[in-house]
């Protein structure tokens, strides 16, 4: 049996159409699923839209406020769960109008008048996006208040500072959570740039040339909160590098999440046992009763990758585009929403598992006591205190290094015979350098991880990011 045709034109821009379109075209076609979260931009923006038209007499006062009305109710409708959404209206540009025009009658097409789907959508986009970007920046800020919290309470907590995962220094754990402090506040200097960026009206730029209608573009962009109308109408219609911006910036704020997890993951790791993460954010073992799984950290670490991957899928969508608008554009929504959404969640993970974790203190400090941390230090004394040149200071060190091993102690515990065995004039005065609190204290550089640098940074922040 052949398949029947379908003859049902779009009713919005089907004027010349004689059939309908196909089923896979029906499918391919609508966004209404991904963009109905845009409903109250949309609203916004056609608020803005009609009461500029108004006031430059493009429609009459009356219609204004019947379109008005009707979008407000529309709203509502929306709000309360009455609406109802339906693939065949594609988008919800359509389906708002396809709703007006049931609620006013004729009068509803004049809403349309000086304006596109193209401006709108790119307004709607933006309008989203600021507010997105108000949500980003309060989660961000939440994490580095659980952050500062436990940084409070760890200020004389000493454990194995690292690089290339192997004990390298004493460090206060403190000092370590502030690092990430720092990162996130970085990611939210880019998303605030991002937002001041894109802080400019399309609305106006209609198709993509611009109208032939007395339009007032200061003002709806006034009206909306935007700086200024964009300078050129093809550009206003046809960019998304805001949304590649804040989808960069969101990779870096993955990447940091991720990297925090992955520090949660290993010191909540029963051999390294530096921090317990509460039953909320684990999950157990079907099968062996033993186990505390970190599944949210290992998440965030996971979800990471989908957040990069959505810079890179839009980037991929936008490199070849001609302008202006080509519907290609319209998957920006599909990754760019899942990407906040995912972040959003992932920094309410982190938050929480933050501000549950429990401190080993004994367990970190045991570590920092292994691992020969304080060989720096020793070094150093060398150095300062005998005149002898770093480079032969940290070969005398190496010995020490090796005599320890061999007697399976820590430096501080070689006797000072044995010290003296590398240079006759090592004193006693060499344990007091060793001890970790004071290789930690010591280190006052800008920026180190001496208490006292390390509180200070604590009310910094405090004051500053919070
Ligand atoms: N749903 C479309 C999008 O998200 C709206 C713009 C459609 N414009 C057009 N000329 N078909 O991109």
């Amino acid at each position: 049996m052949a398949k029947k045709k379908n003859t049902k034109a779009n009713a919005l821009w089907g004027g010349h159409f004689s059939a309908g379109p196909a089923a896979a075209f029906a499918e391919i076609n609508p966004s209404i699923d991904v963009d109905q979260r845009l409903y109250r931009e949309d609203i916004q923006g056609s608020l803005a839209h009609v009461e500029m038209l108004a006031a430059q007499k493009i429609i009459s006062a009356k219609d204004a406020a019947s379109i008005s009305k009707g979008l407000k109710q529309i709203q509502a409708e929306i709000e309360s769960g009455k609406f109802t959404f339906t693939p065949a209206l594609e988008d919800i540009h359509m389906h708002i109008e396809a709703r007006l025009s049931e609620l006013i009658g004729a009068v509803a097409g004049k809403l349309h008048t000086a304006r596109s789907r193209n401006d709108q959508v790119a307004t709607d986009l933006r309008l989203y996006s600021r507010h997105a970007l108000r949500a980003l920046d309060a989660a961000l800020r939440e994490l580095q208040a659980a952050l500062l919290v436990q940084a409070e309470q760890h200020t004389a907590t000493i454990l194995p500072g690292m690089t290339h995962l192997q004990p390298a220094q004493p460090i206060l754990f403190a000092h370590h959570l502030l690092a990430y402090v720092e990162m996130f506040q970085r990611d939210r200097t880019r998303l605030e740039d991002a937002g001041l960026r894109m802080n400019e009206s399309p609305l106006g730029a209609a198709a993509l040339a611009g109208t032939t209608y007395p339009i007032d573009r200061a003002r709806t962009a006034k009206a909306l909160g935007f700086a200024a109308p964009m300078r050129n109408s093809l550009d206003a219609v046809s960019d998304r590098d805001y949304v590649i911006e804040i989808l960069a910036a969101l990779s870096l704020v993955a990447m940091h999440l991720s990297r925090l997890a992955e520090e949660m993951i290993f010191w909540s790791n029963p051999l390294v046992g530096f921090i317990r993460l509460s039953d909320a954010f684990t999950s157990g073992s079907s099968i062996m009763p033993q186990k505390r799984n970190p599944d949210a950290a290992e998440l965030i670490r996971g979800k990471s990758g989908g957040i990069i991957g959505a810079l890179s899928a839009l980037l991929i969508t936008m490199k070849s585009l001609p302008l202006a608008y080509n519907k290609d554009m319209q998957e920006d929504k599909r990754a760019y929403f899942h990407a906040l959404d995912e972040t959003l969640l992932m920094l309410a993970a982190m938050t929480g598992m933050v501000a549950d974790m429990r401190v080993h203190k004994d367990t970190m400090r045991r570590a920092a006591s292994r691992g020969f941390l304080n060989a720096t230090d020793l070094a150093d004394w060398l150095v300062q205190t005998l005149a002898i040149p770093f480079r032969e200071a940290h070969h005398l060190t190496g010995k020490l290094v090796l005599l320890a091993e061999k007697k399976k102690c820590g430096l501080e515990e070689l006797s000072l015979k044995e010290m003296q065995t590398v240079h006759p004039k090592i004193t006693r005065d060499i344990y007091h350098a060793l001890a970790l609190e004071n290789c930690v204290a010591r280190r006052k550089s800008e920026g180190g991880t001496a208490p006292e640098r390390v509180r200070a940074a604590i009310a910094t922040a405090k004051k500053e990011y919070l």
